[in-house]
């Protein structure tokens, strides 16, 4: 991390987790936790929690986010939730493109780029999700997977926006598999995101985004991978559903 630089965050990713009880139950748990973090703290919850989020986060410092959003302002779209939506509710983060949308339900850098484009619009934030598939990496294409994603993925956001956006690595091989990249590649291909945004906008514009790494981050292994100067934070999935786990990893960043 490199908070002279950019904000270091750590976000939560709930995914298909947790009634709403249990929701007030962790949230309950995860005040006390994150208290003192100097890091920015995001839980991104389903649907049904956001506004029991919303309001059990009032005036403590852990934000809100949600977990996907479509890019159209309203109409006939069975089932979505459009960006004005979330922000009414007082969500302030969305996560967009995660692989399991990428892979279960048709997502693609067309809509990821629409639906990023949605939620700036309406003073979103998005976490943007890129990663490769193991064969993709067994292959040694990593870098034009991230590359295509990253470019297709912003195309037509302004300089400014890409401020406001965080970007999470997941190489999709180690989410949820217990297979954590290693502290070296989750570092080489988060400074290889910043390097395409460098060229794709300017050094002082890459230097200013987060870049979180995800994939199995866990107590044991989030401190060596937050020392890394290019990775800025977590975006955390199993981990993020025990408050003590959460925690040590808030310490992490917030030490780191
Ligand atoms: P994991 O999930 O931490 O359980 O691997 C990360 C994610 O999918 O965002």
């Amino acid at each position: 991390m490199n908070k002279q630089l950019r904000k270091a965050i750590i976000a939560g990713n709930w995914k298909m987790n947790k009634t709403r009880p249990e929701a007030k139950a962790l949230i309950e748990d995860l005040k006390p936790v994150a208290a003192n973090a100097t890091c920015e703290v995001v839980i991104c919850v389903p649907f049904t929690n956001l506004e029991t989020a919303v309001a059990l986060t009032e005036g403590t410092n852990i934000k809100v986010g949600a977990e996907n959003v479509h890019f159209e302002k309203s109409g006939a779209f069975t089932g979505e939730i459009s960006a004005d939506m979330l922000t009414e509710i007082g969500v302030e983060y969305v996560i967009i493109g995660h692989s399991e949308r990428r892979q279960y339900f048709g997502e693609t850098d067309e809509t990821v780029n629409k639906r990023t484009k949605a939620a700036l619009a309406a003073g979103l934030k998005p976490i943007v999700c890129v990663g490769e598939l193991l064969w993709e990496r067994e292959c040694d294409i990593t870098e034009e997977v991230i590359a295509r994603q990253i470019k297709l993925d912003f195309f037509g956001v302004s300089a400014e926006d890409l401020k406001k956006s965080v970007i999470a690595y997941e190489p999709v091989w180690a989410i949820g598999t217990g297979k954590t990249a290693t502290s070296e590649q989750a570092q080489e291909v988060c400074a290889f995101i910043r390097a395409t945004l460098a060229k794709l906008y300017d050094q002082d514009t890459a230097n200013a985004v987060t870049i979180q790494y995800g994939g199995s981050m866990n107590p044991k292994n989030a401190e060596e991978l937050l020392a890394q100067p290019d990775v800025d934070g977590g975006l955390i999935g199993g981990a993020s559903l025990k408050a003590a786990d959460f925690g040590v990893l808030l310490d992490a960043a917030t030490n780191g």
